[in-house]
């Protein structure tokens, strides 16, 4: 589980930064290793494994964020059937700052927070996510390159209409949904902005 777990938390990190290749081959180890140890249990590991294999194929970065939620969804319905109690570590908020970098730490911080909730599924992460992502500032002038970009600016105010609407929704399918959203709008911008990211941890 702490495998799975590792590896699929880098994919929704990957996806954000705007990664698409990385996260392809997270999610193909992840459909290689989707297996557990006790036995029953199948259809969820099915779920599991073609959710991965369908992120695997996704042909853009957008395709593969609302897939990669719908992963995460299908690790929680099974923790949901069986009752598991899943416990996760615990990170500092990252404090705020004018720098973008620290807004961004700040984004990432949320954006785990979120996932978190998604898998668990815990409703006090989804909603620590949530809140802190709605109040984060995102120095627009700064993230376009020292300009003011009407594209950039909109994909910046998306963030904060998703962290409202997360702050709200309640029903686990529709969390999964609403992830998907965010992580595509992280990757539009660093694909806007940031073109050719430098690969890395
Ligand atoms: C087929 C059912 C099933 C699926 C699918 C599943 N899990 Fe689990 N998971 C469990 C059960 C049962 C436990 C609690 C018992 C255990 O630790 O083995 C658990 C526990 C966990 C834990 C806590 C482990 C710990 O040591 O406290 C994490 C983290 C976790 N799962 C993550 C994931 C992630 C991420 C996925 C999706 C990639 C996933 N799980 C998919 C059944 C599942
Ligand atoms: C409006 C544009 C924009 C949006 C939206 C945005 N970012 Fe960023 N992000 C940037 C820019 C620009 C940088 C580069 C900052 C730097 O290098 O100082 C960056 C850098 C990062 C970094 C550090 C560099 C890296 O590639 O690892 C992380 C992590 C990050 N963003 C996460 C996120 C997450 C998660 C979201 C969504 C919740 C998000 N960002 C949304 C513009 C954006």
């Amino acid at each position: 589980m702490r495998h799975h777990f590792a590896a699929i938390s880098e994919l929704q990190r990957s996806i954000a930064r705007g990664h698409l290749s990385e996260a392809k081959e997270l999610a193909t180890w992840l459909a290689d290793h989707a297996e557990l140890p006790q036995e029953g249990w199948q259809a969820y590991l099915d779920e599991l494994h073609l959710s991965a294999l369908e992120v695997a194929k996704a042909k853009d970065l957008p395709t593969a964020a609302s897939l990669a939620a719908r992963l995460g969804r299908a690790c929680s319905k099974c923790h949901e059937a069986r009752d598991a109690i899943v416990t996760f570590a615990w990170e500092p908020v990252p404090e705020e700052g004018p720098a973008l970098a620290t807004q961004m730490k700040r984004h990432q911080w949320a954006a785990a927070r979120l996932w978190d909730g998604l898998v668990g599924p815990s409703d006090q992460l989804w909603s620590e996510g949530a809140s802190v992502l709605a109040i984060t500032k995102l120095d627009t002038f700064q993230a376009a390159g020292s300009a003011n970009r009407g594209d950039v600016t909109a994909l910046a105010a998306n963030i904060r209409a998703i962290a409202a609407r997360a702050g709200k929704v309640e029903d686990h399918d529709a969390r999964a949904v609403l992830y998907g959203e965010l992580l595509s709008t992280c990757a539009g911008c660093h694909q806007l902005v940031r073109p050719n990211p430098v690969p890395g941890p």
